[in-house]
């Protein structure tokens, strides 16, 4: 008698419902599959069209086609009355595939280098795929200018001089340059030439060609902890010793660092709006930090990532505008105020090191495009990023402001949010005993995207909190989904 391929099957097919490949295809791929690599063995009895479809939720049409598809490829074979199953004397030997020793993953099982097997672990994956409401860092999209977006698009790739259209600037766009050299000035105080600034694709790309140019292996890198996860990943995959620094509510406890760390190459900042505690670093700590660096010849990073937003009086002058010595490495990214697929960030470097970043953002990949960049001198020069950003400060602001409310409303047994007068999103405290990781989790499966404060900490955190982003959020489905938010928490244990 033949084998019933129940357990195994359903256990290796998984249906993607939000792939662009249609269900019934994805099911077809699935079956050649474990045909072909022997996971499906020759004879084995494939489950009934009516088990199959109730276990994976589909319908049962849809399977009784795909066993038709198949039977007809030649995969399978129809007994009547018995039921369908594979096809005998395939020699399934003879097809190339991938041998993976059951008990391992096929990472373990190639060799790669230390540096990639190191990476396996990271949690800095988590801003890729399908948003969910309150994923933190996510702007109004809904609000974004599109169309007129895409006119300053459509000009930069059919303006007259096709140089454009080739790899471009060594050190990115000039146009770029010069009008990220207006902003700096006009919103962070900063005096900065345009040859001090390199584009990249985004604050990550900034991180990366940083720790390239400037840490050698062993080289001791404080780090805000909690803190952002992408850049820290970074700096531990050059091979850097990253040192964890708390936060107290001047920012970036300096005495802690001095008293427990290792002397610093590299400093990780993010002085105007701590992320994700939301601290903005007092003036004392910023000329404290300055000279330290300074004296220690260390290099800061400053990750002024949503500056842009702030709610209450003007912003504190950058960092960098603090620093007479050139030891500031300032990174901007357009991901926050514009989006994130476009990819379009910058570093603004000490002289010295402008040319060694010239290089290495071109032999790293010069991960930009000449067009994007072009498209936003032009968006930039016509007042339009401004007027976007003034117009996304007040709607944030608002939505922070209803965030607030609903969480007094439906949540004031579960969450403690902190306030906050800056940025995209909020800490709120969990009650005492209840885990951010199964929270996060349990919101999850109820389309909540919060992050877990502990997924942003190197050590343990005294208290546990959620990331809740508001940007992103419209202020119409605030309240209900908080009151959800409310509910899901209320069931978890503590
Ligand atoms: C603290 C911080 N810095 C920088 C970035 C921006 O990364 P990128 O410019 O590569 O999109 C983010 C985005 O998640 C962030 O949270």
């Amino acid at each position: 008698m033949s084998k019933l391929a129940g357990g195994a099957l359903l256990h290796s097919v998984t249906i993607d419902r939000d792939s662009d490949v249609p269900i019934y295809r994805q099911l077809e791929a699935s079956l050649r599959r474990l045909i072909l690599d022997g996971s499906l063995a020759a004879g084995q009895k494939l489950p009934s069209t009516r088990e199959l479809a109730q276990d994976l939720g589909i319908s049962r049409i849809t399977v009784t086609n795909v066993y038709d598809q198949i039977i007809a490829e030649g995969y399978a074979t129809a007994r009547t009355g018995s039921g369908t199953f594979v096809a005998d004397g395939l020699d399934t030997e003879a097809f190339p595939r991938i041998r993976t020793p059951k008990h391992q993953s096929r990472t373990a099982d190639v060799e790669i280098s230390d540096r990639a097997r190191a990476l396996t672990g990271t949690k800095a994956a988590a801003r890729y795929g399908k948003i969910d409401p309150f994923r933190p860092g996510v702007p109004a999209l809904d609000h974004f200018p599109a169309k007129l977006w895409g006119k300053y698009l459509s000009e930069a790739i059919t303006q007259e001089d096709r140089h454009g259209m080739s790899y471009g600037e060594f050190k990115g766009s000039l146009a770029l340059r010069h009008e990220i050299a207006r902003h700096l000035r006009d919103a962070r105080g900063m005096k900065v030439e345009a040859d001090r600034i390199i584009i990249t694709s985004g604050a990550q790309q900034a991180f990366v060609l940083i720790a390239f140019v400037l840490l050698e292996r062993g080289d001791t890198v404080w780090y805000e902890d909690p803190g952002h996860v992408a850049g820290r990943d970074v700096m531990q995959f050059m091979g850097a010793n990253v040192a964890p620094v708390p936060i107290d509510d001047e920012g970036l406890d300096l005495d802690h660092a001095i008293r427990t760390q290792p002397r610093p190459s590299l400093i990780f900042t993010t002085p105007s709006h701590q992320q994700p505690l939301g601290t903005t670093m007092s003036l004392g700590r910023r000329l404290a930090l300055l000279n330290h660096a300074q004296d220690a010849s260390a290099w800061i990073i400053e990750d002024d990532y949503d500056s842009e937003f702030r709610f209450r009086g003007r912003p504190l002058p950058a960092l960098a505008a603090l620093d007479g010595a050139e030891r500031v490495l300032y990174t901007g990214t357009f991901s926050k105020s514009m989006f994130a697929a476009m990819r379009l960030g910058y570093v603004v470097v000490p002289t010295a090191l402008a040319d060694s970043f010239a290089q290495a953002r071109n032999l790293l990949g010069q991960n930009s495009s000449t067009v994007v960049e072009e498209a936003m001198a032009r968006f930039m020069k016509d007042g339009r990023f401004v007027e976007h950003i003034r117009k996304m400060r007040k709607l944030y602001r608002a939505r922070r402001d209803v965030l607030m409310q609903a969480l007094a409303t439906h949540c004031p047994d579960v969450l403690t949010p902190e306030t906050t007068d800056a940025g995209m999103h909020l800490v709120a405290w969990l009650r005492d005993g209840v885990d951010d990781e199964i929270a996060h989790r349990a919101l999850l499966e109820a389309g909540i995207d919060s992050l877990p404060l502990s997924v942003y900490c190197q050590t343990p955190f005294a208290r546990q909190a959620l990331v809740l982003g508001f940007s992103g959020v419209d202020e119409a489905d605030i309240s209900r989904l908080v009151r959800r938010v409310g509910e899901v928490l209320r069931t978890l244990p503590r």
